[in-house]
C-alpha cells in the first residue's frame, strides 16, 4: 500500500500532504523558510564568489602604487616597488618561521647578547638573518640597521650591489612573548639615500620625518602587513592557502578618542609625575565618566595595532630610572610614530612630535607616547601643567 503521507510535488506546484499527517499545517510556511534558506545561502556564495574574484593583494597595491608614482613623476623607477616586495616576501618568511618555532625547535635563548646587553633569542637571531640576506640581495638597500646588530651594515661592504634606499628595522619585536606563543612582530622603515652618498650612517642619523615608507607585520592568530608611504595606512591580512597578503583594512584611521590606555604599569614606581597623573586621571576619572581599560600585551607592535585600530593610548615613558625610556628610535619609535600620525593619530616624546627628534647614534631610545589624538592630547595636559 503507498503511504498517503509520501505525495509527489504536482508541476509548478508544492504538494499539500492529506490531514492528519504530520507537517501538513506548516507544511507551505516550511517550504518557503527552505526556499528562503537556499536562496540566503546562495546569495552569500555568489558574493564571496564576486569578493574573491576581485581581491587586492599587496603585491597588486604596491604595483598600483608605484604606476600611479611613475605617473605623476617620470623618473620613478620601480624600486621603491621591488624593495617592498623584498619586505614581503621577508615577513612571509619570518611568518614561517614563527609558526613552525615549536615544532623546529626554534623556541629559547641562542645564547648570545645582542648590542643593548638583551638576550636573542633563536627566532631573534634567524629573523635577523634572513632580514640581512634578503635586503643585500635585493639590490635596492645601500645601508641597513638592525636591532641585533651593533653597526650599520654598508651593502657595498658586504658584497651587495647599492641601491637608493636604506632600511631600518627591528626584525622580531616582542621576543619576550615568544615562547608563550603571544603576538611578535617585525617592524621596518625606510629613507631614501642622501644625495651624493655612497651609504654611510649620515644616512640613517635622520630625523623620522624624512623617512618614505614604514610599516609592521604581525604574527598573531593571523599575519598583517600594515603599511604606510606616505599616502595613508592600509593593512592586510596573509591568505595562507594563496601565499599573498590581501587588502583587509583599507586606509586605516584611528579613532579621535579611544577607552584604552596601555603601559607598563609595573613600572609606576619609576614613573615621573606627568605620567602618574595621567594614568591616574583615566582609572578615576570623576563622576558620571567611565574609566578606560588597560591593555598591555608587552609586543610593541601589537600594542600599537590594537591603539591603530580601536584607538586610545601607548605608552613607554621614560622614568627615574631610563632617561629615554626603553624603545629604540630609529626601528621602532619612528616607523610606529609615522604610522600614528598617516592613520590622523598622534605620537609625541611628551616634548615634542616624535619624527622631529634627530638620532644620534643608531640604537638610540625615546619615550614615546601614541595613539588618538584626543587621548594623546589629554596627556600632554599633565606635561604643560
Ligand atoms: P623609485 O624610483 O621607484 O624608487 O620611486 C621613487 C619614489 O616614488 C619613492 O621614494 C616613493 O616616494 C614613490 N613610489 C615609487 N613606487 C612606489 C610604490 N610602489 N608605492 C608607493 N610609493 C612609491
Ligand atoms: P624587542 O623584543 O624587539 O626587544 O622589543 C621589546 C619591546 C617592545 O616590543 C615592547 O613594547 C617592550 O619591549 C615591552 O617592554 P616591557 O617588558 O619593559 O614592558
Ligand atoms: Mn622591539
Ligand atoms: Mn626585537
Amino acid at each position: 500500500m503507498p503511504d498517503p503521507c509520501v505525495v509527489a510535488p504536482v508541476r509548478g506546484r508544492h504538494a499539500v500532504l492529506p490531514r492528519g499527517c504530520a507537517g501538513a499545517n506548516g507544511q507551505t510556511t516550511l517550504s518557503r523558510l527552505m526556499l528562503f534558506l537556499l536562496l540566503t545561502i546562495f546569495q552569500i556564495a555568489m558574493e564571496t564568489q564576486q569578493h574573491q574574484t576581485d581581491i587586492i593583494t599587496l603585491t597588486r597595491h604596491v604595483l598600483s602604487e608605484g604606476a600611479r608614482a611613475r605617473s605623476q613623476d617620470e623618473t620613478v623607477t620601480g624600486e621603491m616597488t621591488l624593495l617592498l616586495n623584498s619586505l614581503q616576501t621577508i615577513c612571509k618568511v619570518i611568518e614561517n618561521l614563527v609558526r613552525k618555532a615549536r615544532v623546529n625547535d626554534l623556541i629559547g635563548i641562542a645564547g648570545n647578547q645582542n648590542v643593548q646587553g638583551e638576550e636573542q633569542k633563536k627566532l631573534d637571531v634567524y629573523s635577523n638573518e634572513v632580514m640581512i640576506k634578503l635586503l643585500l640581495s635585493s639590490g635596492q638597500c645601500s645601508v641597513l640597521v638592525s636591532e641585533e646588530e651593533d653597526n650599520v651594515i654598508v651593502v657595498k661592504e658586504h658584497g651587495g650591489h647599492p641601491g637608493k634606499y636604506c632600511v631600518v628595522f627591528d626584525p622580531l619585536d616582542g621576543s619576550s612573548n615568544i615562547d608563550a606563543g603571544v603576538n611578535i612582530g617585525t617592524i621596518f622603515g625606510i629613507y631614501r639615500i642622501l644625495d651624493g652618498s655612497e651609504g654611510s650612517v649620515k644616512d640613517v642619523l635622520r630625523p623620522g620625518r624624512e623617512m618614505v615608507a614604514a610599516g609592521y607585520c604581525m604574527y598573531g592568530s593571523s599575519a598583517n602587513i600594515v603599511l604606510t608611504t606616505g599616502n595613508g595606512v592600509n593593512g592586510f591580512t596573509l591568505d595562507n592557502n594563496v601565499g599573498e597578503f590581501v587588502l583587509t583594512h583599507p586606509n586605516i584611521e584611528i579613532p579621535s578618542r579611544g577607552n584604552i590606555y596601555s603601559f607598563n604599569e609595573g613600572n609606576s614606581m619609576y614613573f615621573h609625575e606627568p605620567v602618574i597623573k595621567y594614568l591616574e586621571s583615566v582609572k578615576f576619572p570623576g563622576e558620571g565618566k567611565k574609566p578606560y581599560s588597560a591593555r598591555y600585551i608587552g609586543s610593541m607592535v601589537a600594542d600599537v595595532h590594537r591603539t591603530l585600530l580601536y584607538g586610545g593610548i601607548f605608552g613607554y615613558p621614560s622614568d627615574k630610572k631610563t632617561k629615554n625610556g626603553k624603545l629604540r628610535l630609529l626601528y621602532e619609535g619612528f616607523p610606529m610614530a609615522f604610522l600614528i600620525e598617516q592613520a590622523g593619530g598622534v605620537a609625541t616624546t611628551g616634548e615634542k612630535r616624535v619624527l622631529d627628534v634627530e638620532p644620534q647614534s643608531i640604537h638610540d631610545r625615546v619615550p614615546i607616547f601614541l595613539g588618538s589624538k584626543e587621548d594623546v592630547q589629554d596627556l600632554l595636559s599633565f606635561f604643560h601643567k
